[in-house]
């Protein structure tokens, strides 16, 4: 039988375990990233685990999204990043040099090779024919360390992409189709492997603005073949040397398949407040807008720019509408310049932001109250953007600009002004200035800088036999890690902080939270489907550890999130719809069993004691290795315990 190009690099990459899915296996990563919101707990972990040294042959930290410095805060974080690089070898991109996706792409990104990155959009470049994955932190500094990054073995959906796109349809417009058909859970547990005729047509940064979205599907990762179109992008950014060709057998066996005819595209939008929430554009037309962004890692770079600018050469955007561009690399800022692009940007009216997350995370460029800001990025959680009551429109570069020419959502082909389509366009060579990565050879600081808002990572204790609490909160469906830890700026500065961030937990939900989980001794987070979505970061674990949370009982939960929660220490047990419906906050909760003898002991099911008055089950889908991590108190006390066994 065949393999699919996943199965061929998880092959080379194999350190244990067979590629069935559901199978856990263990894999070799080669490449590692990390950033500012994620990297000062991935480095302090590190050094934690008392390693001295990256193992992977490349490893990147990435200063991307707070780049802006209210106080000392984010400085002291950027500079302990940049001593963290410099003292255990990695690259260190500068604080302004751009978003850790578009820049690993232009530099690092290779057909082949593993990347794990504390960053759920590490699957971007899988657009070059890379098995990407986001982790949490501290799988990123084990796996610097030389360890093997587990995870349970996927399914690979083929995605056949026939014909070709038409005038003014996208790439943006071909995930917006998957997340219409798919839903933000359509792709829980599964790798996007895409195949047929209709890959050949698509360019490699087209490739990644679906690889990089391929995570609201809730995806493990997405791949694209490795083909004349990687080669060409690698020769533009001068990486040619690093092409190679890899496709999947032409026997492959997917477990299941899917197809879109490109043909029958037609520009789409995602509605607030999920990215989901997929229309067509036409369906949406007519509502002012109030701000239009261009920028993020999924449509940021500067062939996701161009469109736009030629779009809007010698038109003006509507007075009742601002519109910034934010680019996803200083390099496309340099690029764009240069050729006078940024001229016509700023004649038509629209303003430029330095190469920044910011804006995605609700870290400037906050939309007014109540108003409409269409955004070419990659999620509109409700209140991501710095606002609670904020209408987050998802869309592509076109879409936007003709929007901000109208000032009100419109489909291109219906604008009244006469603005042909521009295409997509790469630059001849992806050129600018060489000296914002420093490399690890040429490391500047060789100690860690720790300022004062740096602290220590907190311990959990080993997992005891009993287990009770209070069900502190109850949540709905689809809670994501915005609402466990909001990223928002006056939030994130505490990243390095855990007891000060803490006090953040879950606010967002519940403003008492974080007092009451405090004051109670243990006690348990219940919701619905999908807990954890969004982000990879694992400080929507371990800020709910610090505050004593023992363990979380929820409908099902999103991937990345489910390992952070082992990683902390945190029981995750699966409950069903009826226990869900009749747990009530402020219920009494008990597990039953000898909880720690039965996590060690591969126990699966376990009795839930509600109000000392009825029984329920929850389920523990556990390998070996994430039980006795859990039993452990986590994976820095698991793995510590590992490296002190091993001598
Ligand atoms: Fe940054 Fe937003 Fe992408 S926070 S990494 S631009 S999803």
């Amino acid at each position: 039988m065949g393999k699919t190009l996943t199965e061929k690099i998880l092959d080379d990459h194999l350190v244990e375990g067979e590629l069935e899915p559901g199978e856990e296996i263990g894999i070799e990563i080669d490449q590692v990233l990390t950033q500012d919101t994620t990297g000062t707990l991935v480095w302090l972990q590190f050094e934690a685990l008392g390693l001295d040294e990256v193992q992977t042959e490349l490893a990147a930290q990435y200063c991307d999204h707070q780049t802006y410095q209210f106080d000392f805060k984010n400085t002291d974080d950027h500079r302990f990043l940049r001593s963290a690089a410099g003292t255990f070898g990695a690259y260190f991109s500068r604080p302004g040099n751009g978003i850790c996706h578009n820049v690993h792409r232009e530099n690092f990104a290779a057909p082949g090779k593993t990347l794990l990155g504390s960053d759920s959009h590490t699957p971007t470049p899988g657009g070059l024919g890379q098995l990407a994955i986001g982790s949490g932190g501290l799988d990123v500094a084990v796996a610097m360390g030389g360890g093997s990054y587990f995870i349970e073995m996927p399914e690979v959906t083929e995605v056949r992409l026939e014909g070709e796109l038409p005038e003014w349809a996208t790439a943006k417009d071909i995930i917006l189709e998957m997340l219409r058909r798919l839903s933000v859970k359509g792709g829980v547990g599964k790798i996007f492997e895409y195949t047929g005729p209709g890959v050949d047509s698509l360019t490699a940064p087209e490739r990644m603005t679906i690889t990089n979205m391929g995570t609201e599907l809730g995806a493990t990762s997405s791949i694209f073949p490795s083909d004349e179109q990687t080669k060409d992008y690698l020769e533009r950014v001068g990486r040619g040397e690093e092409y190679e060709q890899l496709q999947p057998d032409d026997d492959a066996e997917y477990h299941d398949s899917l197809t879109i005819d490109l043909s029958e595209l037609e520009p789409l939008i995602a509605e607030p407040s999920m990215p989901d929430n997929v229309v067509p554009v036409r369906e949406a037309a007519g509502a002012d807008v109030d701000q239009v962004m261009v920028g993020s890692c999924t449509n940021g770079a500067y062939e996701d720019i161009l469109p736009a600018a030629k779009m809007l050469e010698g038109e003006t955007i509507d007075l009742s509408t601002e519109m910034i561009v934010a680019p996803g690399s200083k390099k496309a800022s340099e690029m764009l310049a240069r050729e006078g692009w940024t001229a016509e940007l700023m004649a038509a009216g629209v303003n430029f932001s330095e190469a920044t997350c910011g804006a995605c995370i609700g870290i400037g460029h906050v939309p007014g109250s109540d108003s409409v800001s269409l955004r070419t990025f990659n999620r509109n959680f409700e209140g991501r953007s710095g606002i609670e009551d904020d209408n987050v429109y998802l869309c592509s570069p076109e879409v936007a600009a003709a929007s901000a020419i109208a000032g009100e959502i419109v489909d291109p082909r219906d604008l009244d002004e006469d603005v042909s389509a521009p295409g997509f366009e790469m630059p001849e060579a992806f050129e600018g200035a060489e000296n914002d990565i420093i490399e690890p050879d040429e490391a500047v600081d060789d100690d860690l800088i720790k300022g004062p808002n740096i602290g220590d990572v907190p311990l959990k204790d080993p997992l005891g036999a009993d287990i009770e609490g209070s069900a502190l909160l109850k949540m709905d469906d689809n809670i994501t890690t915005d609402h466990i830890i909001p990223a928002t700026q006056d939030i994130l500065m505490y990243r390095s902080n855990i007891p000060k961030l803490s006090e953040f937990t879950l606010s967002r939900v519940d403003d008492t939270f974080a007092d009451r989980a405090l004051n109670a001794d243990g006690g348990f987070l219940v919701a619905g489907e999908n807990y954890g979505q969004g982000s990879s970061r694992e400080h929507a674990a371990l800020c709910p550890m610090y505050l004593g949370i023992e363990g979380v009982l929820a409908q099902s939960f999103a991937r990345i999130h489910r390992a952070n929660l082992f990683n902390f220490g945190l029981l995750p047990l699966e409950i069903d719809e009826d226990t869900y419906a009749n747990i009530d906050q402020g219920d009494d909760i008990e597990i039953v069993d000898d909880v720690a003898e039965a996590v060690r002991s591969g126990q699966e099911e376990f009795t839930i004691r509600v109000n000392d008055d009825w029984e329920a089950t929850g389920v523990l889908d556990a390998s070996e290795r994430e039980r006795d991590i859990l039993a452990a108190g986590g994976k820095l006390s698991h793995t510590k315990q590992q490296y002190e066994n091993e001598g």
